[in-house]
């Protein structure tokens, strides 16, 4: 990787040169900054043209994209070719979402048909549930469905769920996710087991968060309904038929998936059952949609015009040329609360790696830490530290022009004034000479404004992109996540991680195992732990009642 690294350093020397203008005379000097820092894809633009960039550093960046290969090595994913080495597995979300004729062919198979008739299956189940042509075991319609589910087996549908509420006209949908008891038992509390049905998705069926609250759902069912009828209260979404079926849930409630689909990349999948119950079959199509229609872009769009590839190279430049350790994600849209959670887990579970897919210490930096809220709440909290703080901090602003409620246009001027006002901020900050002049025109006298006047400077010049789009419907939210996957996609060619498996997540687990057993068993000897874990222990004994 001798040239990436040149490629780098080449890089960092037109950074430092940028160094000498800001992001506030970058745009006096070029008026047409916002048209030749920013790309399209239909109702959807991504501006960034408020990052400390130029076109030599993006020429460059592109340099960086063709010697990672990232454009081969995105063909291959689409192939089907089985990139997540270390598992030996193709990754092929992208096929759910497929809406060509193309065959797609994995160990000489072409995957296309049964993705096709298990989109069908979901679509007919989905469809009796909402027009309750399948009642309960108490011949009732179904009022609210329960996903029981972790990590990409629950994010997704939350977050997508939350984010198209205006088109949820289906039964309730509630997710429960942590094995802590109070997340099962808070949302069951109020929910009549008779009218609910529960939908245990696992990849595996052997995650213990959801096995545990899966198993406590049966009781709840078993001890107010029945054996037998509690059976009739359950789905799964998994790619273990096996371990379905040990549950007693019966195959025509089993919807299935493949070891190609990784659990962050699953929404697509029967991973997105809860979702098109709540939305309805043709909604979720349009979500599809919007997802392929990214795919396509990213697939044949050229690199200048290629958003998630911009996105991607915008991201090695923050972590690798600036050094900038997290990046923060602020949809000015609250129905994308869980957005920033969401990508979360897709970027730092894929990207999160130390070493390159051959094995190699990795010599240069990966996946940042990614967190956000939305705005405005978020300004109210953690924006000091973006505006003043020490540290840098790259924001990436989501703004959708039109809200889905009549009658309240003030809130979404507002919100929309925010945003652009924030990135604004940060841009251009606030220096001194304008300080003091507010400061004398408000009437303080001299000691007082050299007093304060420190404490209200913005340095600005802070990196911001916005991704601005017509209407947060379920095509567009199709083509964001679909973005933010071949952005993490992008990143990880580069960094030559394997950014479909997740080893990291492993050594907890498997020491939980262990840890539980010696909070269960009094008799076991503690002695050989290290010291925090026996002193925590002894307290969790002491404390247990
Ligand atoms: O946290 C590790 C992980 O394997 C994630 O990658 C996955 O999304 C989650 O656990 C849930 O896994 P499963 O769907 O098999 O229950």
């Amino acid at each position: 990787m001798g040239r990436r690294e040149d490629l780098f350093a080449e890089l960092k020397s037109i950074k430092n040169e940028l160094e000498k203008i800001t992001l506030k005379g970058l745009f006096k000097e070029n008026p047409k900054r916002f048209e030749e820092f920013s790309v399209s894809l239909e109702n959807m633009t991504l501006d960034y043209s408020k990052i400390n960039i130029n076109k030599d550093a993006i020429s460059k960046l592109f340099e960086v994209a063709k010697e990672c290969k990232v454009e081969e090595k995105r063909d291959a994913m689409f192939s089907g070719e089985k990139i997540n080495i270390t598992e030996n597995r193709a990754v092929l979300h992208t096929a759910l979402r497929n809406k060509s004729d193309n065959q797609i062919f994995v160990d000489g198979k072409d995957v296309i048909p049964d993705i096709k008739e298990v989109l069908q299956n979901m679509k007919e189940f989905a469809t009796s549930i909402r027009d309750g042509k399948i009642l309960s075991s108490t011949n009732e319609e179904f009022t609210d469905i329960i996903n029981i589910g972790i990590g990409g087996s629950h994010l997704g549908p939350e977050m997508v769920s939350q984010a198209l509420t205006p088109y949820c006209d289906g039964p309730k949908v509630h997710f429960v996710s942590n094995i802590d008891s109070s997340h099962l038992s808070d949302t069951i509390k109020d929910l009549n087991p008779a009218t609910t049905l529960v939908i245990v998705a696992s990849k595996t069926f052997t995650t213990i968060e959801t096995m545990t609250n899966a198993k406590s759902a049966k009781k709840w069912f078993q001890e107010s309904l029945g054996e037998k009828e509690a059976n009739l209260h359950f789905a799964a979404l998994s790619t273990a038929l096996e371990k379905t079926k040990e549950f007693g849930i019966s195959d025509d409630r089993v919807f299935g998936f493949w070891d190609w689909v990784g659990g962050r990349y699953s929404i697509w999948s029967a991973i997105g059952l809860s979702v098109m119950i709540a939305i309805g079959a043709d909604s979720f199509d349009e979500f599809l949609e919007g997802a392929f229609i990214m795919d396509e872009h990213f697939k044949t769009a050229p690199i200048e015009k290629n958003m998630p590839m911009l996105l991607g190279l915008i991201g090695i430049w923050h972590r690798n040329i600036c050094d900038y350790d997290t990046r923060a994600i602020l949809p000015y849209d609250q129905r994308l609360r869980s957005f920033a959670m969401y990508v979360q887990q897709l970027d730092m579970e894929s990207n999160g790696k130390r070493v390159t897919l051959s094995g190699e210490e990795l010599k240069i930096k990966s996946g940042p830490i990614v967190w956000g809220e939305p705005g405005t709440n978020s300004q109210h909290s953690f924006f000091q530290l973006l505006h003043q703080g020490k540290d840098i901090i790259p924001c990436e602003f989501m703004l959708a022009v039109n809200n889905h409620e009549n009658g309240m246009d003030i809130h979404n001027d507002l919100l929309m004034a925010n945003c652009l006002a924030q990135s604004q901020a940060m841009m251009n900050g606030r220096d001194i000479d304008e300080v003091r002049t507010i400061l004398k025109d408000s009437g303080l006298c001299e000691e007082k404004i050299e007093e304060l006047a420190p404490h209200k400077v913005f340095e600005g010049n802070r990196p911001s992109s916005t991704l601005i789009y017509k209407k947060l419907d379920p095509k567009t939210l199709g083509k964001i996540i679909a973005l933010y996957e071949h952005r993490v996609f992008v990143e990880g060619a580069i960094w030559d991680v394997g950014s479909f498996d997740q080893w990291g997540v492993e050594l907890g687990k498997e020491l939980a195992t262990k840890m539980v057993s010696y909070i269960q068993d009094d008799s076991k000897d503690t002695k050989l732990l290290d010291s925090s874990s026996k002193g925590l222990l002894d307290t969790i004994k002491l404390w247990n009642k």
